[in-house]
């Protein structure tokens, strides 16, 4: 009986322990098919995003941000790779690198999509910012969503508009503050027809040069002048070799944040709908911030003995203005004054 018993007893153990096994082999099993599903959806979405001027910028800054942001928010779904001072592309190719979709992100000056879509060159008439806020208001507003939206039909995402700050001229041998102080001088210019204009109005000789080669371009004398933002200036060592610096205003440096539209197209809802989340917030971000760090680089060329600075004085600043004045007859001749109309009618 003794015997028997023990027996029994081992064989309902053998039965437990395999009981116990099987169910443990299944849940094994379930967790492996599990894991394996959840890494497929995990699949990490990678975004390369060139842009062409140095790490500490306000775009440089901002795109920095914006890929933190995209990785918090989709818990590193989503990598944005940040390429900064043209290493992947120069301003010249990379709008033909993102509709090629060997990039899927850029964030090019707007002056360089006018020749992309023309309508754009509304954003180049000079004088039409007054501040920082008019600026807020066109980028994030109305304007700004039907001038991003022009970009759908030539396949790109328009996600939004970034800031630099404002330009203001500079000089390599004399300071230019009167219209004439502009005559028979060279200047290099980012490509765009309303900038070229506002040169040859000035009597200037103006020749579009692509970003990365301007530093090269002032070592060898190429150039009188050129306009640019406080932060580029700075960023690049621009006043090494033109030392004049009018702060006129008289221009807005922004920029157009831009996707590939089929790569967008097959994002997940979700995803991108974090990824406008991020884009939102690195925009309001680079709004405040691109503001402060031209502000405090203004500061730092102060204290550079070679730089000249000279602040445009109201009156100085109506004869420039009234020399671009056929700069807004001829944009309004060519695309009407509806946009023109609407970018001031805020003002009012
Ligand atoms: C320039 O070409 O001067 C600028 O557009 C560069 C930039 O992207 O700020």
């Amino acid at each position: 009986m003794g015997k028997l018993w023990k027996l029994w007893v081992l064989l309902l153990m053998i039965g437990i322990g395999l009981v116990a096994w099987n169910v443990s082999r299944q849940a094994d099993q379930e967790r492996i098919v599990y894991d394996d599903e959840q890494k497929g959806l995990q699949k990490q979405i990678i975004i390369y995003f060139s842009h062409v001027v140095a790490e500490n910028t306000p775009k440089g800054l901002a795109a920095q941000k914006f890929a933190e942001l995209v990785e918090q928010k989709t818990n590193g779904r989503v990598k944005v790779e940040v390429f900064a001072n043209g290493s992947l592309y120069s301003d010249g190719e990379e709008l033909d690198a993102l509709l090629r979709g060997d990039v899927q992100m850029i964030a090019p000056s707007f002056s360089k999509v006018t020749e992309l879509i023309p309508e754009w060159q509304v954003l180049d008439l000079p004088f039409l910012f007054r501040d920082d806020d008019d600026v807020r208001r066109v980028f994030t507003g109305k304007v700004g969503a039907e001038l991003l939206g022009m970009l759908e039909e030539k396949g790109i995402k328009g996600l939004a508009f970034w800031s630099n700050g404002f330009k203001q001229m500079m000089g390599t041998t004399r300071p230019l503050i009167e219209p004439d102080d502009f005559r028979g001088l060279r200047f290099r210019i980012m490509p765009s027809e309303v900038i070229d204009k506002q040169f040859r109005l000035l009597g200037g000789e103006p020749v579009a040069v692509s970003f990365d080669h301007v530093y090269r371009a002032l070592e060898q004398h190429e150039f009188d002048g050129q306009e640019n933002t406080i932060s580029n200036i700075y960023s690049k060592g621009f006043y090494k070799f033109q030392p004049y610096i009018t702060i006129s205003n008289h221009g807005y440096l922004g920029y157009a944040v831009m996707m590939n539209r089929s790569f967008w197209d097959s994002l997940p809802k979700e995803i991108q709908q974090k990824i406008a989340e991020a884009m939102t917030e690195a925009t309001q971000w680079n709004l405040r911030q691109s503001k402060a760090q031209n502000e405090r680089e203004l500061q730092q060329l102060k204290q550079q003995k070679s730089v000249q600075l000279y602040l445009l004085s109201e009156e100085e600043r109506k004869r420039w203005e009234q020399k671009f004045a056929p700069l807004y007859k001829e944009f309004t001749r060519q695309f009407g004054s509806r946009m023109l109309n609407e970018i001031k009618g805020f003002r009012e």
